[in-house]
């Protein structure tokens, strides 16, 4: 025991408190008032006016709030810059700081900054809406590095930020030109592989269309368009020396002079918010407050509160003490304070770890790998390495390792007094330490590694970047040399994700002592360790079969590792065989090789949330059912009512109008009457009922909705079976899993009624602006003519806005029409995710007959979508599904059934490519069964049975200008297909514990919508006597290049340049009755409607034209209009050709179809079933492409979006398959549990390629649709996965065919590949649990 105090240092009141809280944001001054302790940083910047930085999802996972802080270190005397999560931030804790925000590097008046121009020119902004996160990332990058970054730095720097539109290359590749490189060296690495014509990058070195000989790099027009235009190696002074200083904030002089000061301030209901900056002072507070919440990074507390609603009366930030942020090296190890960052901490290992004797640290290089993979950039800067401990988390990643490295805690209690704790006994419950309610965390001691001493980290998460462990690991062995043998002096090996507490393994740490480092004590530990870690079958975060597999994966990897390092040493034995040695590699990847709108690079394109609220309005929110089946009996909300700021609760009965909506029917109640499906604040007593929360469930009980069976045939299916024609015949299921939207802006409407509430206006981010006018006029009993819907844009929508959208500006319409005050109402991420629908689950039944040589015969399927709790889309949803369920091949009797199953889930909805991606890989798996069954290669048995020029589908249309044969047979040279088998086989041979895999998919997918009458397109063109044109037409803008397409069209009708036309929001009142933004049909309608309108206006000044010779377009215009000429124009275009009647199964239900091919290779850890894309080439049949690098932006995007739904997003449901979750609870609600893919996921190589001299006659300019078609070509890393598994399997003698859900998890991966290990736990045929 010891004591830093002294009696009289125990005073803090607060009298030192600094006179005015003051903030620097974007070089302006702001006083902080008192009473804002509750807010985020963010919330305070979009209060003022700043919303260029954006909420995502409020708890630190997307990186759309970033931020730069800077403040000033008067030890050091520099100026720290770092970038943050604003939404985690508490306002308060950057008193003092220097805050800038996207709106402070640049803008339309100011100049863009580097970045942003970078950005703009690469086409790395599609919605934009994380553009401003992923720009602040890289400035901060820029502005603390004292060199030019690496290519590294500038990835590493990226991975808190999420994009779910771009597919991150043209980001990667805009934000490269900033990093110091060897060009030459870049040049000739990246020269090899590059196609005749392609070029290189002078700037990035990568292949890219800005040189001469380019292909891509030319627009209708003639104008360069692609990435890289103009580009030129950007230095580092240019950012932060010479030409660029005038334009960057300086650090705030007074903040240099200025120090810190503690604070002491209020929030909202009662809220107390203390900074001490002196060990005494925050003791005193502890004395004072034993319950208070201390902070650093509040990224576990700003959870809590915001996600958990835990309310927390006091809080103080300890991040500014001066004793909790020690760093110091000394003879015996390292002393961290607690408080230091993660990124401080990492950073000292670093230095350490290059300066010490290599044998001392080897606890340090394990946390240094440890750290890579924690959590993203903004939250390393500001989580704390006792934040970490303190809270206790049983998924922590560095308390396993604290554990297994000897490390000792120090705690000071309220006295001053000094305790020691080891790591190892201070971990007593669930989120409980051994910390006394007078007890704080004072520092960590690490003590050096010696000699022979070795410890390692293991981290298996969903995704590599930013994600929270499945299972971690720390493990330590010191092995001592007794005679002939190396023996085990002392071991620790701990767990973290396999308890409600890190947990050591102390029967095994038992077991390994004293005994020989050989294969006897491998078995033996592996054995110990089985009964070691135990888990229920129904833990909590579930996959109990592959967590414990895990942990016995990691142990065998561990001994590996340490006999690897031994190896060489004088009579150690355990030599590790070559094929071996792929189980200790670490993963390591190379750096990765749209018109843009330049408000969108600045923060100032303005999204529905950052119009500001107008006077008088209110925000508005839902209350949301807590069962997914039950009546409700009564409702008490009189507390809810009693809060502060609430003004009113609607219910059911203040409906003015019709309570029941819906897109197709009105099965929906917009406020529920007497059933409930979710959970809220008001207290409801239920009546619970029973609930189905499956396709099996559904199936089960024969739920179905009505009137949702559908049929299409081909020959004769039976005959065919029964003929004996079939060589093979084979039955099975498919289950195909769920996908959620995830676009980064939430759905959000501002209502607002005027002229006394005659007339209704609202802004919604919506793809369908008239659903939300009708659903509008409907609630509130209104004729259509007085309602008004606009859409600028939105972040993202993918078909989730297409629909849903309405219900929210529905609800919202009630209290803004009741109380004539304007609403807006912002769903928060988990709200949003919780009860939007998702893309819909399938389940394919197939039995299907063939020949010896793969020919295939027969198919007879029937397909079934998970509706959810009402139709909306699902019907069409199953209509494209059963349209798209022979992929591109030709089977010569088929028949397919298809019904839409109702259940107690939120109702699933439209997602890019709309069912035909869950058809096409139920199709995928039976062609894989019969290649496995056959002993064929896949790609052989696709190939055989390809359609082609004349085809007749299964539902009576005939294929024309069919591309597929020329596609995939460049794609097989391109990618190599023959020497890429050999190699993988090759290199499966020479590695047992990591395996390759390769394939190729192919696909078609048909244009136009379902029902006839959406295949129309309206628009309308003005021309202004300055030249310009002012373009309105019926699409939303959502990242996707619509605009600019339409904009295109219209510039070349003109002959005008591009920049004299403007597309102005889409508005019920200027276009009416529009077709949702969907079916990747939107250019082809309002591209088609444009030019009509542009050709009525051509033809109406030919007359002017014809007899005067005019100096520019703008004086024609004018002469236009003193000779009277109309110069409005709607322009109208309906999709030539279509018909189509179910019941007869004749007529034309697609204009023409969209083609396209992909490879993948991959590699799996068979140990760990993690896996990474090691290359994919594409190529797609898009036409005469009317933009050709917004439509390459538009397939990386949907490749990596369908990554997604293939390989990493997980939907968890409490229901049959998650019984450790409440019935029907989401547990994937946030970015937290639930992963998209991340710029570290994207394949090493990556390139898109589209066919030439392919024109389409059926669409404008002879383009063809490029949103949906190229997502399901993500399937190939899919079956590449697949493919790398069956090499897995081999090795232990298992040739048989076997299933693999999507999406392919770690879980999954793992599990599949069967070995002693996984034996233990499951047998060969467990099948991990899928909600679906
Ligand atoms: C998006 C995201 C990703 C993440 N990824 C990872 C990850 O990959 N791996 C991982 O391990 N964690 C991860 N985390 C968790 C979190 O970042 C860490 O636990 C972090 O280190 C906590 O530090 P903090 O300073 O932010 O804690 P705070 O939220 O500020 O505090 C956490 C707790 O510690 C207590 N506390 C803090 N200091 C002391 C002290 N000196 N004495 C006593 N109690 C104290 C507080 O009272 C509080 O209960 C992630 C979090 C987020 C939001
Ligand atoms: S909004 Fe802050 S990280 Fe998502
Ligand atoms: S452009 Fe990144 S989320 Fe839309």
């Amino acid at each position: 025991m010891g004591s830093l105090m002294t009696p009289d240092e125990f005073l803090f009141d607060g009298k030192e408190s600094a006179s005015e809280a003051i903030l620097y944001v974007n070089g302006v001054r702001r006083i902080l008032p008192d009473g804002l302790a509750h807010l985020t940083l963010l919330e305070y910047l979009r209060d003022i006016g700043l919303t260029g930085t954006k909420l995502g999802c409020g708890e630190g996972g997307c990186g759309a709030c970033t931020v730069m802080v800077s403040s000033f270190d008067q030890t050091s005397k520099k100026c720290l810059h770092y970038a943050v999560n604003a939404c985690l931030c508490p306002l308060y804790s950057v008193e003092g700081m220097h805050v800038i925000t996207v709106e402070g590097i640049g803008n339309r008046r100011k100049g863009l900054h580097p970045i942003q121009e970078s950005l703009a020119r690469s086409h790395g902004t599609q919605c934009g809406f994380c553009t401003p996160g992923f720009i602040m990332s890289l400035y901060a990058l820029l502005r603390s590095c004292k060199t030019p970054p690496s290519e590294e730095q500038i990835e590493e720097s990226l991975g808190g930020n999420l994009c779910r539109c771009t597919g991150y290359r043209p980001i990667v590749d805009a934000f490269q030109i900033f990093a110091k490189t060897e060009d030459t060296l870049h040049t000739e690495r990246s020269s090899t592989g590059l196609q005749e014509g392609e070029f290189t990058c002078p700037s990035t070195g990568k292949p890219c269309s800005c040189g001469p000989k380019s292909v891509r790099n030319k627009d209708t027009s003639g104008n360069s368009l692609a990435s890289g235009l103009n580009c030129r190696p950007i230095s580092y002074n240019e950012i932060d020396g010479s030409t660029y200083t005038d334009k960057e904030f300086i650090f705030p002089p007074e903040l240099l002079l200025r120090k810190l000061t503690p604070l002491n301030m209020r929030g909202f209901g009662g809220l107390k918010w203390y900074r001490p900056l002196k060990l005494n002072h925050l003791l005193e507070l502890k004395a004072r407050y034993p319950d208070a919440k201390f902070i650093v990074g509040n990224t576990e507390v700003g959870i809590e509160m915001r996600l958990k609603r835990i309310d927390y009366k006091v809080i103080v930030s300890v991040a500014y003490i001066p004793e909790l942020n020690t760093l110091k090296i000394k003879d015996d190890g390292l002393e961290i304070g607690a408080a230091v960052r993660v990124s401080e901490f990492h950073k000292v290992l670093k230095k350490v770890a290059a300066e010490r004797a290599a044998y001392e640290t080897s606890a340090c290089k394990a946390f240094i790998e440890q750290i890579k993979w924690f959590a993203g950039t903004q939250i390393r800067n500001v989580a704390s390495v006792g934040g970490n401990i303190c809270h206790a988390s049983p998924i922590s990643d560095l308390n396993p390792l604290w554990m297994a490295a000897r490390a000792r805690f120090q705690i000071i209690d309220c006295k001053g007094n000094i305790r020691t704790v080891l790591a190892e006994n201070f971990f007593l419950g669930y989120r409980k330490v051994d910390l006394a309610r007078n007890e704080i965390l004072l520092s960590i001691f690490l003590p050096w590694t010696r000699p022979f001493e070795y410890v390692k980290e293991f981290k298996q998460a969903h995704r590599r970047d930013d994600d929270i462990a499945l299972v971690n690991a720390g493990m330590r062995v010191h092995l001592k040399e007794k005679g002939e043998e190396w023996v085990v002096s002392d071991a620790s090996i701990a767990y973290g994700g396999v308890a409600p507490v890190p947990l050591g393994a102390l029967k095994t740490n038992n077991f390994l002592i004293g005994k020989s480092w050989d294969q006897d004590l491998l078995n033996g530990a592996l054995d110990v360790l089985g009964n070691d870690i135990l888990m229920k079958e129904d833990a909590p975060g579930g996959m109990v079969e592959y967590r414990k597999s895990l942990t016995l994966s990691f142990f065998f990897k561990f001994f590996l590792w340490v006999s690897h390092q031994m190896d060489g040493e004088k009579s150690f034995k355990e030599r590790v065989p070559a094929p071996y040695l792929s189980a200790v590699q670490s993963f390591s990847r190379p750096t990765v090789i749209g018109n843009q709108d330049y408000e969108i690079v600045t923060g100032e394109a303005e999204y529905t949330d950052d119009v500001e609220l107008p006077p008088n309005g209110l925000h508005a929110a839902l209350i949301l059912g807590r069962k997914p089946h039950a009546r409700i009996l009564s409702i008490d909300d009189s507390e809810a009512k009693r809060s502060p700021g609430v003004v009113g609760i609607y219910y059911a009965k203040d409906v003015p109008g019709d309570n029941r909506i819906g897109p197709v029917r009105h099965d929906e109640e917009l406020f529920a009457t007497e059933f409930v499906k979710f959970f809220g604040q008001v207290n409801v007593e239920y009546e619970e009922l029973p609930a189905i929360l499956s396709i099996q469930d559904a199936l089960k009980l024969n739920s179905f909705i009505p009137d949702t069976k559908l049929f299409a045939n081909k020959g004769d299916v039976d005959l065919c079976f029964q003929s004996g024609q079939c060589d093979h015949i084979i039955e099975g299921e498919v289950p195909v899993s769920g996908q959620e939207h995830f676009y980064l802006e939430t759905q959000s409407t501002l209502i607002w009624t005027t002229d006394y509430g005659n007339e209704v206006h609202m802004l919604s981010s919506s793809q369908c602006p008239p659903k939300h006018q009708a659903y509008v006029a409907s609630v509130l009993d209104l004729p259509m003519s007085k309602v008004v819907c606009k859409t600028k844009r939105i972040g993202g929508g993918f078909g989730g806005k297409e629909t849903r959208s309405a219900v929210f500006a529905a609800a919202a319409a009630v209290p803004a029409y009741l109380l004539n005050r304007p609403v807006k109402i912002v769903l928060d991420r988990d709200e949003d995710m919780m009860i939007t629908g998702q893309r819909h689950s399938f389940l394919g039944k197939y039995k299907v007959g063939f020949t010896n040589d793969g020919k295939l015969l027969a198919l007879d399927l029937e397909i079934y979508n998970n509706g959810g709790s009402s139709l909306d889309m699902s019907f069409a949803v199953l209509e494209r599904a059963v349209c798209c369920s022979d992929n591109v091949y030709e089977i010569p009797n088929m028949r397919v059934l298809g019904k839409v199953l109702f259940s107690h889930i939120p109702t699933n909805t439209a997602f890019r490519g709309f069912g035909s991606p869950q058809a096409m890989l139920v199709a995928e798996n039976w062609i894989q069964r019969i290649a496995m069954i056959l002993k064929k290669s896949p790609e052989e048995i696709r190939e055989i049975n390809f359609q082609g020029e004349g085809s007749v589908l299964h539902f009576g249309q005939i294929l024309e200008n069919w591309t597929l044969d020329r596609i995939w047979s460049q794609l097989k040279s391109t990618c190599n297909f023959s020497l890429a088998r050999k190699d993988v086989d090759e290199f499966n041979s020479k590695n047992r514990w990591r395996k390759r895999g390769i394939a190729m998919i192919p696909t078609k997918f048909g244009i136009s919508f379902g029902p006839k009458f959406l295949n129309q397109g309206a628009a309308l063109v003005q021309l202004y006597t300055d030249g310009t044109v002012l373009v309105t037409h019926g699409g939303v803008e959502m990242g996707q290049g619509l605009h600019t397409k339409v904009s295109q069209i219209a510039a070349s009708a003109f002959n005008i340049p591009l920049s004299s036309v403007f597309v102005s929001e889409t508005s019920t009142d200027k276009v009416p009755n529009a077709s949702p933004t969907a079916a990747s049909a939107s250019s082809d309608l309002y591209g088609g409607a444009v030019l009509d309108a542009c050709q009525q206006l051509v033809a109406r000044m030919e007359p002017i034209k014809s007899k005067n010779n005019f100096a520019s377009f703008a004086e024609l215009v004018t002469a236009c209009y003193h000779e009277r000429v109309n110069l409005s124009a709607q322009g109208f275009y309906v999709t030539p050709g279509l018909g189509y009647d179910w019941k007869t199964g004749k007529g034309i239900l697609f204009r023409y179809f969209t083609y396209g091919a992909a490879f993948a290779e991959v590699e799996i850890d068979t140990l760990t079933g993690d896996f990474h894309t090691r290359k994919v080439d594409l190529i797609m049949d898009l036409g005469h492409s009317l933009n050709p690098a917004i439509d390459v932006g538009q397939i990386e995007g949907a490749f990596v979006q369908g990554l997604g739904w293939v390989a990493f997003e997980e939907i968890k449901r409490g229901g049959p398959a998650h019984k450790w979750l409440p019935p029907g609870y989401l547990f994937t609600c946030g970015p937290g549990n639930y992963k998209i893919p991340s710029m570290n996921d994207l394949p090493f190589k990556f390139s898109v390629s589209l066919l030439k001299d392919a024109p389409n006659k059926y669409a404008v300019h002879s383009s063809k649709a490029v949103g949906e078609p190229p997502f399901f070509l993500a399937s190939a890393v899919f079956f590449a996965i697949k493919d790398a598994i069956v090499a897995a399997r081999a090795e232990v003698g298992r040739h048989d065919w076997f299933p693999l859900d999507n999406p392919a998890t770690p879980e999954r991966i793992r599990m599949a590949c069967v070995d002693d290990i996984t034996a233990r736990f499951a047998d060969h045929s467990f099948r991990p649990k899928l909600s679906y």
